[in-house]
């Protein structure tokens, strides 16, 4: 509560309210220093490996087999759930055990049920916190690399969705403070895009990064977001975003866009009264259906099945008749872009949203005839790679690296091309590079037990005792 105030103390003088009850909602306090949660102990096995969460003498500590790490942050406000980040030198990593709030209990993060091997090393990057966090201070190039201060804005701030609003404190006018609604319908909906359009895909545009974006401009000036491409209406293919949903609903179509997502949430506050709230909401536009029913949203935006906090919508977005079928299971492998960015960066940015899903002859087709920046002449060299065509992966990782030469995994790639076209000497001074500009970046060192395979425990052991 405290942190969400310190943030927003530059409005506190003349918004108050807004700012007081902000404090209290998810998005306020959207990440947190660990705190007791029930069960204060809970243990559990996986495979067979064996976990342990438990909150002792003011710490967050969570266990697996013998190797016991304390937490730094808590991810999630613990409306659904709260997950878990710890720290070694100045890398964030996201630990493999999560608190589930509606069954109150302790399991495995999202995604980890199919690991047969537990880990604490998946990297925290600086999109996650660029979701969750109203500021974060990564290290440019690396995976997971953090200033001393990492998360300097733990809950998400006023100027996520206001911009920049000094000058406004000081001479407060409409004309120097983003207001959402006044915007016009693609820098509208940018501004919850940001964060609640995770899509399959989101690729920046040359010389940016996600941070970049700004209240007031449009996501594609920014970066581009690619979601399964879905018919306008279907009952069939997974749509798992609110976003997504919404935009298939009959409301937002024949409305032409006029409903948004600020149309039925006040961001500001906790839905304390949502069924009258939204009632009143549907009613300002269906005023002249016959009424058959009160609390709308019941029977018209029922709570789904829903993988337990893996970022898809519980509420029923779609709007529906009641009778539609609620559960989505088929999924598109083709994507589309959102928005289609601006003639150069179609095929750039559906090439690298296929070469991110791994869907890798797309990309080609795509990325082929595409002027290479870094981004692109690494996904060709990654491309290449697969494709066994080794001498070319290394001539497309080096312009990569050429354009960009403080990214660790970049320079990584380029290591494994060299390590494949058998040249042995610079894989290891590639990977070794690497590992200079991110001393914990765990492939690097799988990477050199695979180039010096008679030293490979060493380089194990080395990342190891980085560990500790
Ligand atoms: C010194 C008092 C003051 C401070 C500090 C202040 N505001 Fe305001 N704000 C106002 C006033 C007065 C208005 C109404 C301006 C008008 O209608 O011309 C306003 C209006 C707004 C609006 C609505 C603009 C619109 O187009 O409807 C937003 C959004 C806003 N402020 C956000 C902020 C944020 C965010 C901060 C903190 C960074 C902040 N304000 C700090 C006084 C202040
Ligand atoms: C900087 C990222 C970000 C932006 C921008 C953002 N959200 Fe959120 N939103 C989140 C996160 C993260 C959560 C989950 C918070 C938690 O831990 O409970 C969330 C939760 C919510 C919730 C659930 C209720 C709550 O308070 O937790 C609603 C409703 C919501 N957001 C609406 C919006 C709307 C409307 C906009 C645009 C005006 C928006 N959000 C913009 C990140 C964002
Ligand atoms: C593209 C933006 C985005 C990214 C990236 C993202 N999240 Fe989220 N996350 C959200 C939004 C928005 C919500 C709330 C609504 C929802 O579930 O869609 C959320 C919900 C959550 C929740 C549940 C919080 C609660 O109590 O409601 C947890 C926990 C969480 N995310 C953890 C993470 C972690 C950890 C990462 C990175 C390793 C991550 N998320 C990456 C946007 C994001
Ligand atoms: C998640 C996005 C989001 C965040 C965070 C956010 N706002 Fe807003 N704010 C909006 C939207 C959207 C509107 C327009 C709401 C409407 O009238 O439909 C708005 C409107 C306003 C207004 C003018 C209308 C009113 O309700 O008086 C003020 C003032 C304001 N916000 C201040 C703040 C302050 C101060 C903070 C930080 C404590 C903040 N906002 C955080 C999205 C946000
Ligand atoms: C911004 C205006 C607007 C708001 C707000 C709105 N709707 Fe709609 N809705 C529409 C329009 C326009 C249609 C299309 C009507 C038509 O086709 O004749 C529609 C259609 C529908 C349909 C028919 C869906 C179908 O598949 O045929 C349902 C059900 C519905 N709305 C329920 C709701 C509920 C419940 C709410 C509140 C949670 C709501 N609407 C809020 C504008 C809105
Ligand atoms: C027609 C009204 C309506 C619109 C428009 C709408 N929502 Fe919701 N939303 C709801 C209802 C109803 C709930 C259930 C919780 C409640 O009652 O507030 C909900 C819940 C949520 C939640 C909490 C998690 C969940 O799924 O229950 C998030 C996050 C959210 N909405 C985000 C959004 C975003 C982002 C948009 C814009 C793309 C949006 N909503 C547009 C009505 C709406
Ligand atoms: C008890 C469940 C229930 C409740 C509560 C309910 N509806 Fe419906 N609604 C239905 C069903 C069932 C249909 C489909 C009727 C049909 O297929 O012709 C429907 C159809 C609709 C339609 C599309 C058909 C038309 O008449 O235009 C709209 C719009 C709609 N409802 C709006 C609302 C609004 C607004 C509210 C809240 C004031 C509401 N509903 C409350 C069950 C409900």
């Amino acid at each position: 509560m405290w942190i969400a105030f310190l943030a927003a103390a530059s409005c506190l003088p003349c918004h108050e309210e807004i700012v007081r009850a902000y404090a209290q909602t998810g998005m306020g306090r959207s990440i947190s220093r660990p705190t007791v949660e029930n069960p204060v102990r809970q243990e559990g096995s996986h495979g067979s490996a064996r976990w342990v969460a438990l909150w002792n003498n003011k710490q967050m500590i969570h266990a697996i087999n013998d190797d016991a790490r304390s937490m730094q942050w808590a991810v999630g406000s613990g409306r659904e759930g709260k997950s878990y980040l710890w720290r070694v030198g100045d890398a964030l990593f996201q630990s493999p055990l999560s608190w589930y709030a509606r069954r109150r209990a302790w399991d495995l993060s999202p995604g980890y049920q199919s690991d047969r091997r537990l880990s604490f090393l998946r990297p925290v990057t600086p999109e996650c916190l660029g979701c969750h966090a109203g500021a974060a201070a990564p290290i440019a190039g690396t995976v997971n690399r953090y200033a001393v201060d990492a998360i300097p804005e733990p809950g998400i701030t006023c100027a996520r969705c206001h911009g920049d609003g000094s000058s406004h404190a000081a001479q407060p006018t409409r004309a120097n403070i983003v207001n959402p609604k006044r915007l016009g319908q693609a820098a509208r909906d940018s501004v919850c895009e940001q964060c609640h359009l995770s899509g399959s895909a989101r690729v920046t545009n040359p010389g940016k990064q996600f941070s970049d974006f700004r209240p007031g401009q449009a996501l594609e000036d920014v970066f581009s977001v690619y979601v399964q491409a879905v018919p306008t209406s279907t009952d069939r293919i997974k749509v798992v975003s609110h976003s997504e949903q919404l935009a298939i609903s009959r409301c937002s179509i024949a409305s032409g866009g006029k409903l948004w997502c600020a149309t039925c949430h006040d961001p500001h506050r906790e839905p304390a009264d949502s069924f009258g709230q939204h009632q009143a909401k549907c009613l300002s536009c269906h005023g002249q259906t016959k009424p058959h029913g009160d609390a709308c949203v019941t029977c018209h935006m029922p709570r789904t099945d829903s993988v337990d906090g893996g970022h898809t919508a519980y509420t029923d977005h779609r709007i529906r008749k009641p009778g539609v079928p609620k559960v989505l299971l088929e999924r598109s492998l083709d994507l589309r872009a959102w928005r289609t960015p601006a003639g150069a960066l179609r095929s750039r940015g559906l090439g690298l949203a296929y070469a991110g899903t791994g869907q890798l002859e797309k990309a080609y087709a795509l990325l082929k005839d595409v002027p290479g920046d870094a981004a692109v002449n690494d996904a060709m060299g990654l491309i290449y790679l697969r494709a066994e065509r080794a001498a070319l992966a290394v001539a497309s990782f080096t312009l990569a690296v050429e354009a960009d030469p403080r990214n660790s995994s970049r320079r990584l790639n380029l290591a494994a091309a060299y390590l494949a076209a058998g040249n042995l000497a610079k894989a290891k001074a590639q990977a070794q590079e690497a590992m200079t500009l991110e001393p914990m970046l765990q492939d690097a060192y799988v990477l050199m037990a695979e180039i010096e395979p008679g030293r490979a425990e060493y380089w194990r052991g080395l990342f190891a005792k980085k560990l500790r």
